[in-house]
């Protein structure tokens, strides 16, 4: 999963066009800079690669949900639909933009249940965020004749998933907008940073305006810019733009290296007694970030992982993780934050309630589920390693 794994001469040669001419801005200093424009080419790149019109490059991943959500207009009083499996950044932007999140199950994709999903939609959602996650397709087809029946705009959570497509089509081009992530352990890293992309020019316009304090970027010098609205600093600098246009050319050839590694392990998992494997709406467009399966108990899970464990090969307990699961978010269940008012949990007509056993479903899933990161720089060796270290907690189960 990681571009980290393949940072070269060509992350290198990029960075150091940026720093022979010493413009870290993505905007402005036209002569010194030389025609060099890494964020604004960056952009144009990676919107083509995913078949989107528009690329606004912003500061994360958490930034571009945050910068898409207020380009849709949302805000205090809306209500956002995404799904219990998730990084938490998903549902800090919705907070941290005033609206509140509603949660869905997740089924076997391991993403949003689109029979959960029609449940929860009331007369206050204002959008829908499904999350691509771990590198492969949400039932988008599905969420999206959902979204539409509603008339509710989706916006994909697509930071796990750059590489990835349904049906031939990239992700996070089926909603109104789809939200990336380039930070230090995504496919695609520019160490930090993240892409907002949609084939609306007003709604591009709109996050562009945002990240930047609400410049209108017209051609009249950046202090006689106009404004439409407030916004913040969500810019992306020179020096990840350079890092992202190296990596995105990496892109394809780590997909299918990532590809090629997974189908090797799915091999060895597969004669795991009782395992099935997460289902993948669209197995040929999985970017194959993570090979993911559920055991026939939460207590065949966790034998089963300490036998791996012990034979060098641990894979990563969703039962027990407390960044992605709903079950394990102390802190939103108890709307923990550093505002002394209790913002953005205590608002002016209600105070927001999450209980840890709300989704039963996703809990029950997540206790059975194993999933290993791929990695770039696995060799032969390794992969037989690890298909070993299989056949022996097989044999120990
Ligand atoms: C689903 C999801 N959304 C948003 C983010 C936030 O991305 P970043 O770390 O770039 O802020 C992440 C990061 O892992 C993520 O997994």
């Amino acid at each position: 999963m990681p571009g980290f794994e393949w940072l070269g001469e060509q992350e290198q040669e990029a960075v150091a066009e940026v720093m022979e001419r010493g413009v870290l801005f993505r905007y402005e200093f036209d002569q010194q800079r030389q025609g060099i424009y890494k964020v604004r080419e960056f952009e144009e790149a990676f919107a083509a690669y995913t078949g989107a019109r528009f690329g606004c490059a912003v500061s994360s991943g958490t930034a571009a949900v945050k910068v898409a959500l207020a380009a849709l207009g949302v805000g205090q009083g809306d209500e956002v639909i995404t799904q219990g499996f998730t990084f938490v950044a998903t549902w800090e932007a919705i907070l941290d933009i005033g609206a509140t999140p509603v949660f869905t199950e997740v089924d076997e994709t391991l993403c949003m249940d689109p029979a959960d999903l029609e449940s929860k939609i009331s007369d206050k959602t204002a959008c829908i965020v499904p999350v691509h996650m771990m590198g492969a397709a949400a039932k988008i087809d599905e969420i999206m004749a959902i979204a539409d029946k509603n008339g509710i705009p989706v916006m994909e959570d697509t930071a796990q998933a750059a590489g990835g497509s349904f049906q031939g089509r990239h992700l996070g081009t089926f909603g109104a907008m789809g939200s990336f992530s380039f930070d230090a352990v995504k496919t695609l890293t520019c160490g930090e940073g993240g892409m907002v992309i949609t084939n609306d020019e007003a709604l591009h316009q709109s996050a562009s305006e945002y990240q930047d304090h609400g410049h209108d970027h017209k051609p009249v010098g950046r202090g006689n810019e106009g404004r439409r609205f407030i916004g913040f600093n969500y810019r992306m600098m020179e020096l990840q733009g350079a890092m992202g246009l190296a990596q995105l050319k990496k892109l394809p050839d780590m997909v299918a290296t990532q590809r090629s590694h997974k189908a090797a392990l799915k091999e060895a998992v597969s004669r795991v007694p009782g395992v099935s494997f997460r289902e993948l709406p669209d197995e040929a467009g999985d970017s194959a970030t993570f090979l993911s399966w559920f055991m026939d108990s939460p207590e065949a899970a966790v034998k089963f992982n300490g036998l791996l464990s012990e034979n060098g090969a641990g894979a990563v307990p969703w039962g027990v993780n407390t960044w992605h699961a709903y079950p394990h978010w102390e802190h939103l269940h108890a709307g923990a934050t550093v505002a002394k008012g209790g913002w953005p949990f205590v608002r002016p007509e209600e105070t927001l309630d999450f209980q840890p056993d709300d989704l039963p479903r996703t809990a029950g899933l997540l206790s059975r589920c194993l999933s290993w990161q791929i990695m770039l720089g696995w060799d032969e060796e390794h992969l037989k390693q690890m298909t070993e270290a299989v056949n022996r907690a097989i044999g120990g189960m």
